[in-house]
């Protein structure tokens, strides 16, 4: 049997937000962000699993109540020193405690992404269940694009057609995605990009703007409104 197992890289420090708590901690919605993310894995049926990798020296986790989650969570203190370390470290422990195959579709999910819906999930699942290669949520780009010179000034209009910004999950099988990691080239910033690199051709599946990275301290703001008209559906 193909199981789908949620895997949550939740060992960052969250800098660009400049809080005194790593953001995936930071309250949305009377909840630390982290836990929107699982709950929507958790209210998905055919996600079995949700596998959060926190870093090894996070005292933080341990503060809250998790219970809701418990008959599908596991949490791997293996954080590495990138994102793409820690999903890695989170595969590899996976695999050699056997609670997954190679076979498995792993949906590789920021935990700075709170506005994760049920109905994204079930749609990235439904679209790649049946593909060769697996992909990822995504969003056509809205705004024109400008590239800057050295002096921020306009150098050129790039035209955005074709152009996608790519969000979580990132559905992949497990002994691909663990393969196109370890011989990933340094400084890939997300899990289609080691796909990309072993030459495969990742399908985007459509996203939503909800469903955006918490980056900067406004964002919080942003995410939390998010999270009310989520709460509405
Ligand atoms: N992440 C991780 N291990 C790292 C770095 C990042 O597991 N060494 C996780 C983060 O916790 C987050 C996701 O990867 O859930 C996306 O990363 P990002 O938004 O960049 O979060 P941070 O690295 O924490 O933030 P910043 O880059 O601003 O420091
Ligand atoms: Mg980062």
């Amino acid at each position: 049997m193909t199981n789908f197992v949620a895997l949550i890289p939740a060992a960052g420090s969250g800098s660009r937000i400049g809080e005194a708590a790593p953001k995936q901690y930071l309250s949305l919605a009377g909840k630390p962000m982290i836990y929107h993310a699982m709950n929507a894995f958790h209210l998905t049926p055919r996600i079995t699993r949700i596998c959060v990798v926190l870093a090894p020296e996070d005292d933080h986790w341990d503060r809250y109540d998790w219970s809701r989650f418990n008959d599908k969570l596991m949490i791997l203190r293996c954080g590495g020193a990138t994102r793409a370390e820690s999903v890695t470290n989170g595969l590899q422990s996976l695999r050699a405690s056997r609670e997954i195959q190679d076979q498995d579709w792993i949906l590789v999910h920021d935990a700075a992404r709170p506005g994760l819906s049920i109905a994204l999930v079930e749609r990235l699942l439904d679209q790649l269940v049946e593909d060769d290669v697996g992909g990822l949520l995504a969003t056509p780009l809205a705004d024109t694009l400008k590239r800057a010179n050295r002096d921020h000034r306009v150098a050129c209009t790039e035209s955005r057609e074709a152009l996608w910004q790519a969000q979580t999950p990132q559905m992949f099988r497990a002994g691909m995605l663990l393969k196109a990691l370890q011989t990933a080239p340094v400084g890939i910033t997300d899990d289609a990009s080691a796909i990309e690199a072993m030459g495969y051709s990742p399908k985007l599946v459509m996203g939503n703007a909800y469903n955006f990275k918490v980056t900067y301290p406004q964002d919080m703001a942003l995410a939390a409104l998010v999270l009310q008209e989520k709460n509405k559906i």
